[in-house]
């Protein structure tokens, strides 16, 4: 039997959730970023369900293993939907989730649940560090893992033109098949990044700012990604409901999937 090459090998394709460095977010911590998908009994999670279960229908259709989250422009409320629907994912315990932060110049997910760290992606990404394993953490109780990044101030766009980003793409392909791998990424118009990984992603969801994101600018972005399909959108601060304080209403998530 031949053996395989260690150097065409990805490392991280033993890339154990369990044996991650573990971390546990504070509740304030959660609390001022919102999110709020940990906990079933906040009334708030309640929009994350249904789009956890929107989401897995379309995981399971289509066989999709690696989903983007992206908008059309900044502050659209990607991370902070990113973490929230990572996190209902996590509960149902029946499947692994990992998250990924890949927007470079704005990376966000560590701070949102006060996670501090050495090596991110972009260390991976310049080659700093070779293993995915020495930079994710696995979120306590949760079968929950965060790849974090820092924000950088060099041409994201070139690194993700380099041989290192094909290299996390094989591995992030990898760890996809036993878990379910989400990405955050930054808004379509600000740099080419989004559109670079869309081409290595199954599938993508896109949020829409209510009242800001124009129809041309949903339909622009749409258009720069193709052809990776979108798996949804998710109309956002959709200001309809009334269930709570923060916007999460249930109707502030049910345009998901149209
Ligand atoms: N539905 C909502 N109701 C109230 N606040 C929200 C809602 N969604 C997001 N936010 C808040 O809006 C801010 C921006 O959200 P977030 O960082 O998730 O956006 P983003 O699209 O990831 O931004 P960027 O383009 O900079 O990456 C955060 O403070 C977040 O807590
Ligand atoms: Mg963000």
């Amino acid at each position: 039997m031949a053996e395989a090459d260690p150097l065409s090998t990805p490392r991280s394709s033993t890339f154990d959730i369990g044996s991650l460095r573990e971390f546990r977010p504070e509740a304030e911590v959660l609390e001022r970023s919102k999110i709020v998908a940990f906990d079933s009994r906040d009334l708030r999670s309640r929009p994350f369900n249904l789009m956890r279960t929107k989401f897995t229908k379309q995981l399971n259709a289509h066989n999709l293993e690696m989903v983007g989250i992206t908008s059309p422009a900044p502050m659209a409320g990607k991370s902070c939907l990113s973490m929230n629907l990572a996190a209902a994912l996590a509960r149902l315990d029946d499947k692994q989730v990992v998250l990924v932060d890949l927007d470079l110049r704005r990376g966000s997910i560590a701070e949102e649940i006060g996670l501090e760290f050495q090596t991110g992606i972009n260390d991976y990404l310049t080659g700093a560090v070779d293993d995915l394993s020495q930079i994710a953490v696995r979120i306590a109780d949760y079968p929950l893992a965060i790849l974090p990044t820092k924000a950088i101030s060099e041409d994201s766009s070139s690194m993700l033109a380099g041989k290192q980003y094909v290299r996390l793409m094989e591995n992030l392909r990898a760890i996809a098949r036993h878990a379910i791998v989400l990405i955050d990424l930054p808004p379509v118009f600000a740099n080419d990044d989004a559109m670079l990984t869309a081409g290595a992603l199954d599938a993508y969801m896109m949020i829409v700012d209510a009242g800001k994101t124009t129809q041309r600018q949903l339909k622009d972005s749409m258009e720069m990604l193709r052809p990776t399909p979108c798996v949804g959108t998710v109309l956002n601060r959709y200001k309809g409901s009334s269930i709570d304080s923060y916007g999460y209403g249930s109707k502030a998530y049910s345009r998901y999937y149209d």
